[in-house]
């Protein structure tokens, strides 16, 4: 059986890669609005003789490839999703929906995942095994997975080893972020609520300050991770949002603040917390107001399974050489996608796709943010060798 090269099977899709992937960045779709989106799929996989659900999780799709010899199950993830931002690119793919853009490269992941599905279905009767193409929506407000996972994404057939791939631009094309372990940080959303006693600005010493209060305790939580967190680990408290008084002259009676907790451990995103109770307790009681924090952990930390990790590195090797795989690229950042990967072995790798032609580097979420759409093909390769190792063991 010759080997299959994936690069020659992912270049040959090269023009296509890029004209899809710039059809669906001129029509961006919101969180769970994805349809037009969803559409695109749904048709491109019936077309490739896969067996397609749609409406999974609202928006969502997932194409089976059945192979014709029985074997393990690999789940393949992308996400559709675009952001609420204005494109400030001068493209002539740019945005055809003002305020509305995918800014940060979901229609790329969802032009690979297709290549992928396109390359590999013309293998099905050698593949042992099953392909799963899990097409998500609402990634940005991380809330497709939940909803896919919900409607029973995960389940005839259970996934027996999940990947999937972010385009990353603030590394080279070429390099890939592949280390094992956290590799995106659990998210927690934090709201607190500060009561005292309000009354005339002049008149301080008769009211109970909970604006004073609250300066005290978005100090204190600046301790939490230079004091309580080993230096070792990450952690991220960020006070981001606050809310008080409605007049100059007006002591108020409530200060509200919200935030963020990033961590890439539980125990670490618990002992956030713990401190986080403590301080803002001890703090408001100090000083005569009394508070109330809720916390909502809403994203797990993405958790690259090492066993997953070592099969894979040699393989993504092959393609881009030992010095293309980076891995200590991590990042506070948070995906849905560890959802899936909670208690099935996976990895979710960063794919370097910086332009090297600009100056300046405009982030992900930025309204200038654009990739270099050779990833393309290159993304095809990778995530078609990386399933082929699974379900292609005579390649
Ligand atoms: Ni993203």
């Amino acid at each position: 059986m010759p080997t299959i090269d994936f690069r020659a099977e992912a270049d040959r899709l090269r023009e296509l890669l890029i004209a899809r992937r710039r059809d669906l960045h001129r029509h961006p779709e919101l969180a769970f609005e994805e349809r037009r989106t969803a559409g695109i799929v749904a048709d491109t996989l019936m077309q490739l003789g896969l067996e397609v659900q749609t409406g999974v999780g609202k928006t969502g799709v997932i194409g089976l490839l059945e192979g014709d010899l029985d074997g393990p199950t690999v789940l393949v993830r992308a996400d559709m999703d675009a952001l609420p931002v204005l494109e400030e690119n001068d493209v002539e793919y740019a945005s055809t929906m003002p305020g509305t853009m995918h800014a940060c490269g979901h229609d790329g992941h969802t032009a690979i995942a297709l290549g992928v599905a396109q390359v590999l279905s013309q293998y099905r009767d050698r593949m042992a095994g099953r392909v799963k193409f899990v097409f998500q929506p609402a990634e940005e407000v991380v809330a497709g997975a939940k909803a896919m996972i919900a409607d029973g994404a995960l389940e005839n057939p259970r996934p027996d080893v999940c990947l999937g791939l972010h385009l990353w631009n603030g590394m080279p094309l070429g390099s890939l972020g592949v280390a094992d372990g956290p590799v995106m940080a659990g998210s927690s959303a934090f709201t607190l609520k500060i009561s005292g006693k309000g009354g005339h600005a002049a008149a301080p010493h008769s009211t109970v300050d909970p604006v004073v209060c609250a300066a005290q305790i978005i100090s204190g939580f600046q301790t939490i991770v230079s004091r309580n967190v080993n230096p070792l680990d990450g952690a991220v408290v960020s006070v981001t949002w606050l809310q008080a008084g409605t007049a100059f002259n007006v002591i108020p009676q409530e200060v509200e603040m919200r935030g963020t907790i990033r961590t890439f451990e539980l125990a670490v995103r618990d002992r956030v917390e713990q401190r986080m109770r403590e301080i803002s307790t001890g703090i408001a009681s100090a000083m005569g107001c009394t508070c109330e924090l809720q916390v909502n952990h809403h994203v797990l930390p993405v958790i690259n399974h090492p066993e997953v990790g070592e099969r894979l590195r040699p393989v993504f090797e092959r393609y881009v050489g030992a010095e293309g795989l980076n891995l200590n690229e991590r990042t506070m950042g948070s995906e849905d996608v560890g959802l899936f990967m909670s208690d099935i072995p996976g990895m979710y790798f960063f794919l370097g796709a910086a332009l090297a032609d600009r100056d300046v580097y405009y982030g992900h979420h930025h309204p200038r943010f654009d990739f270099d759409e050779e990833a393309l093909p290159l993304g095809v390769t990778l995530l078609a060798a990386a399933v082929a190792e699974y379900v292609l063991p005579e390649q």
